[in-house]
């Protein structure tokens, strides 16, 4: 990262800026369905996780880590997909055990950020667990901010505590999200959106 700052360096308390403004007020994810290359290249991953990981952070808990798919590792996670998929599903026909197989490559790279959250920790876990939702959308501005489409996946094999355990997660840890990137074929809609102005009160007292 070019500016990365090193402790006790004074930082900005608000960045006034309206290209930031319209980034955010325009924030919309990209299909993998709509995603191909070109992904992140190894040294932009490493400033968008940088980014990812600033986060408000509890007691500096940490409770979370990232997993890269990138290059080939993609084709041999889908492989473990389609395995486990086939053998939960012994009547899975040819195409659905190819999707499987192709769900890591419908995107250039995708990180999944485990949720390693302690519940003895003085920190509440659920104030652990909305930090390393943080992080997954810090990812998706961070990815967005350095020209790159991106989406929060979850679908099964983020619960799925055979798949998870092949990729390497401990029993204890759980899946945020998979933040699959790449670049958008085409630019998205707009979807429907909730009016702020219809969730919220002002709370008056009494
Ligand atoms: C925790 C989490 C898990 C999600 N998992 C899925 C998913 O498995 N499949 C899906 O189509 N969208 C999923 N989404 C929604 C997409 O990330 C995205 O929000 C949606 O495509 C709408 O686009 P938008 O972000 O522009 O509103 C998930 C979102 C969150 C926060």
């Amino acid at each position: 990262m070019k500016e990365k700052p090193v402790l006790g360096d004074p930082l900005p308390a608000s960045h006034p800026d309206n290209a930031i403004l319209s980034m955010l007020g325009k924030r919309r994810s990209t299909t993998v369905a709509m995603m191909t290359e070109p992904g992140p290249s190894p040294a932009q991953l490493d400033d968008i996780l940088e980014i990812a990981s600033r986060v408000p952070d509890h007691r500096r808990v940490v409770p979370y880590r990232f997993i890269v798919f990138a290059g080939e590792a993609r084709g041999r996670a889908g492989s473990i997909l389609s395995t486990m998929y086939g053998n939960q599903n012994p009547g899975a026909d040819a195409a659905s055990l190819a999707l499987e197989q192709q769900r890591f490559l419908r995107a250039p790279v995708v990180v999944a950020v485990v949720a390693k959250t302690d519940p003895a920790h003085k920190t509440p876990e659920w104030e652990q667990v909305l930090c390393c939702g943080a992080v997954c959308h810090n990812m998706l501005l961070g990815a967005s901010a350095s020209g790159f489409a991106g989406q929060w996946l979850t679908e099964w094999y983020a619960y799925d505590r055979e798949v998870l355990a092949a990729f390497g997660l401990a029993q204890e840890e759980r899946i945020a999200g998979f933040i699959y990137l790449g670049t958008a074929k085409e630019d998205p809609l707009e979807r429907p959106r909730v009016e702020a102005a219809d969730i919220t009160t002002h709370w008056q007292g009494g």
